[in-house]
């Protein structure tokens, strides 16, 4: 359990510098159930904490944890080159606090994407090691053959890549369209596996990440939420 003075309570949120936080609450813009709190020093502990800034409700939270329904032409680059960025999308204290994506989508790829502020769950997400499974749907340009499946399945060499890579799964699921799930997170890799295997990917979209099926998350494209303990300890655990 922690104490920490409201400014730097605020300051740890995103809300900005601890100069501006201090003004927030002498402005008398932070209230605590229900009550204006003007002390920026006032001791609290951040368990659970609820409190509100110009109104607008908000959870003191160690760590956050988001799933984003990313659209097409988004980069997931804080700084893009072509299309804005999925910061775009966020709240700026997320982008204050730090907010990464854990692994990046492509500007066209849609679907789950998960970004945190925490370095721990970033790196385990993100390691090779972890073996964590990502499923993706992809629209082809050629009609899906048994063939396609099966050299998807058995591994296909990509160019700078020392062996071949392999689908963990992979089946059709329309006459243009597969799902395949992939534990590795290489650049441009289902687009580049599908080439390898002699057919091109005009669409492609992430619906799980582990445990996390974008299905039950009820996100339009563009909507983000939270990440709650129960979805969270899924992820970390992987079960
Ligand atoms: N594979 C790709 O080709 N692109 C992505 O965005 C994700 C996986």
């Amino acid at each position: 359990m922690s104490k920490l003075p409201l400014d730097r309570i605020l300051q740890s949120q995103g809300f900005g510098t601890r100069k501006y936080c201090r003004e927030l609450i002498h402005g008398g813009e932070v209230e605590i159930s229900g009550e204006v709190v003007t002390d920026s020093q006032t001791s609290l502990i951040t368990d659970d904490l609820e409190f509100s800034v110009f109104d607008e409700p908000y959870r003191y939270r160690e760590h956050v944890y988001i799933a984003l329904n990313k659209p097409a032409d988004i980069e997931c680059s804080r700084k893009p080159s072509h299309h804005p960025s999925v910061f775009g999308l966020l709240p700026e204290q997320f982008s204050r606090r730090d907010v990464q994506p854990v692994g990046r989508l492509d500007h066209d790829t849609t679907g789950l994407l998960l970004l945190s502020d925490d370095g721990a769950f970033i790196h385990a997400q993100s390691s090779p090691k972890r073996h964590v499974p990502k499923v993706y749907v992809a629209t082809t340009h050629e009609p899906v053959t048994p063939q396609l499946v099966a050299q998807l399945l058995g591994g296909v060499k990509l160019h700078d890549e020392p062996a071949p890579l392999a689908a963990v799964t992979c089946c059709m699921i329309a006459p243009n369209q597969i799902e395949i799930v992939l534990e590795q997170g290489k650049y441009h890799q289902v687009k580049r596996m599908l080439a390898a295997a002699g057919n091109h990917c005009t669409a492609l979209r992430r619906t799980e990440i582990g445990q996390l099926k974008l299905a039950t998350l009820n996100l339009r494209e563009g909507e983000w939420c939270y990440l709650e303990n129960k979805q969270i300890k899924l992820l970390k655990d992987g079960s």
